[in-house]
């Protein structure tokens, strides 16, 4: 058995003449937290629809527990364990938090593995406090702020009661507080063992929750190896000039590719 709960090997995806992922290969180990980093239009997203399914890749395997699942459709990785966020809020907005939490549940039914296996309403409460977002329990999925809506996202995700967990840009919209407070569960989750993939700009998160990361750029991984090793990394600086710079702060993948490549 491979010590990888996902692999990605070889991947190749070209929309029409741009190749978005050219022959990405990486893995995500069990009960860690892997981030996937790179500038905008490196193809982080796309390597995350070819790992859901959602996008067929051109050429190259994907393999997760032990299974090639390169031409598994969407629903039957999801039965498997695959859970994932999307950059873009997908919540039902007429709902209130609560009941979109629940219809995630419902649909999944099983018992809730990262919160002591409980089951139905209690569950759901459960789990809308641990990821912080209790009060907002009765408000409109449409009426909450974009860092709220965020937590609501991973919480709709985490009762489905994912093995792979995979976020796409989770801290966006979350205030430094809530970011904090966002990894510290990260971390807790992985303790218990899930296993976690994680597109991320907030540099400081990504380095501190961390175990392994690999960074993309024009659809290739250019390094992979412990958060250490990625911020010494030369070819790592030299793609994200800026940040090697900005030591601690708050420096963001977005603002340093922006500073590298004016729109
Ligand atoms: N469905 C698509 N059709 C055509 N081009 C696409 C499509 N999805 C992504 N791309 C292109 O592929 C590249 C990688 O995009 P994406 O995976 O969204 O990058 P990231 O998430 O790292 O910002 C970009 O050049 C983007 O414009
Ligand atoms: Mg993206």
């Amino acid at each position: 058995m491979s010590m990888a709960l996902l692999e990605v090997d070889d991947v190749v995806v070209r929309f029409g003449g741009v190749t978005a992922v050219n022959r990405a290969s990486f893995t995500a180990d069990r009960g860690v937290i892997t981030g996937l980093i790179g500038p905008n239009g490196a193809g982080k997203t796309t390597c995350f629809n070819v790992i859901t399914g959602l996008q067929k890749p051109t050429k190259g395997r994907v393999r997760y527990r032990d299974r090639d699942v390169t031409s598994w459709p969407v629903h039957r990785r999801a039965r498997h364990g695959v859970g994932r966020t999307f950059q873009r809020l997908e919540a039902f907005g007429s709902l209130s938090v609560r009941d979109n939490v629940r219809v995630a549940h419902e649909i999944h039914g099983g018992p809730l593995t990262w919160l002591g296996g409980r089951r139905g309403v209690l569950g759901v409460d459960v789990l809308l406090d641990r990821v912080g977002i209790a009060e907002y329990a009765d408000e409109r999925a449409d009426s909450i702020p974009t860092g709220t809506a965020r937590l609501l996202e991973l919480a709709r995700c985490l009762a489905s009661d994912p093995q792979l967990l995979l976020l796409d840009e989770p801290s966006s919209g979350l205030d430094e507080t809530e970011t904090g407070a966002f990894g510290a569960l990260l971390v807790d989750l992985a303790a218990e063992g899930c296993s976690i993939l994680m597109v991320e700009h907030d540099m400081d998160l990504v380095m501190s929750v961390c175990h392994d990361i690999h960074v993309l750029d024009f659809g290739e991984i250019i390094a992979s190896g412990a958060p250490a090793d990625i911020r010494t990394d030369a070819g790592v600086q030299r793609a994200y000039l800026g940040y090697a710079e900005g030591d601690g702060d708050t420096t963001t993948m977005q603002a340093v590719a922006e500073e590298v490549s004016p729109a």
